[in-house]
């Protein structure tokens, strides 16, 4: 576990747009450091035993976010964890508030091309459904990258998820 981590009892949240690889290198980080990890859209799925593309579905995108902010808090609340949390939880001033005051923050900063690559075949993302992604992942990007770029770290993930992983871990072990 990395020193800042036990003296502080902080979690680690992982922040960005969708496809950004937060889950991905959430766990990775997680077991390397033996610490736990969680992700906001899985435990909102366990909840209310729904999916995510049925819940926005069923109850829209404002109850989603309902939910979402009960959980993201929740998992905020724990410590030393590993918190992915779902690409617009930061749209949320409680959450973001949260975030600051709770966690050491990791944004996953992707390029837009290559984040079309990774999601023009999800169907796991309501958001995404039956529009252009280019323009709808632009618009996102748009309005929540002022929020995004409040992060204590700000990573590329663009490639390689090894050297990712190896630049994010030498910042928290030697920062
Ligand atoms: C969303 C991102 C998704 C999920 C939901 C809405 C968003 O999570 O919470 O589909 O608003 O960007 P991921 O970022 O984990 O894909």
């Amino acid at each position: 576990m990395p020193d800042y981590i036990s003296i502080k009892k902080k979690n680690i949240s992982l922040i960005g747009l969708m496809g950004s690889g937060k889950s991905m290198i959430g766990k990775h980080l997680a077991k390397e450091f033996g610490m736990k990890f969680y992700d906001s859209d899985v435990e909102i799925e366990k909840i209310t035993k729904k999916s995510i593309n049925l819940i926005f579905e069923e109850y829209g995108e404002p109850y989603f976010r309902e939910i979402e902010s009960k959980v993201c808090l929740n998992l905020l609340n724990e410590k030393n964890c590993i918190i992915s949390l779902g690409g617009g939880a930061i749209l949320d001033k409680k959450i973001r508030n949260k975030i600051k005051s709770d966690s050491y923050c990791i944004y996953l900063k992707v390029k837009i091309d290559e984040l079309i690559q990774r999601l023009k075949k999800t169907t796991r993302r309501p958001l995404l459904k039956n529009v252009n992604i280019k323009s709808k992942i632009d618009t996102l990007y748009k309005n929540r990258k002022i929020y995004y770029n409040k992060a204590n770290l700000i990573i590329e993930n663009n490639g390689n998820k090894n050297e990712t992983l190896d630049i994010i871990k030498k910042k928290l072990i030697f920062r």
